[in-house]
């Protein structure tokens, strides 16, 4: 589970598995559709981190976006992103919208959403 991403705790909040290791490669990305909601993976070096899928500049999928190592540029005014810490790089003052995320033992993928 990702320490980078700031998460509130929600009991009533449920645990759903949407994805595996197997695919979701170290080095990509892809969306989910979780209560709803579509929800943006990245595997990055074997963390996985789930954000929401809209740039938060004017919400397009982020899915649609290139991933360059941990960077991610949104494909539509190219904002760019860390996806490690969820924080803008240009610009510096946007950032992603993260959900709880974590990989179990058997590697299956599962997410929070709220
Ligand atoms: S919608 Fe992503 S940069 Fe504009």
């Amino acid at each position: 589970m990702s320490e980078a991403v700031t998460v509130t705790e929600n009991a009533t909040e449920q645990w759903h598995e949407v994805s595996h290791l197997d695919d979701l490669w170290e080095g990509e990305m892809t969306a989910v559709e979780v209560e709803g909601k579509s929800v943006l993976l990245v595997n990055m070096d074997g963390d996985v981190f789930a954000y929401q899928n809209r740039c938060p500049h004017q919400e397009w999928p982020l899915e649609d976006g290139d991933l360059e190592g941990r960077k991610l540029t949104c494909a539509q005014h190219l904002w760019e992103f860390d996806v490690c810490t969820a924080k803008g790089i240009n610009p510096s003052t946007s950032t992603l919208v993260g959900y709880e995320c974590k990989v179990d033992d058997d590697g299956a993928i599962s997410v929070r959403v709220r």
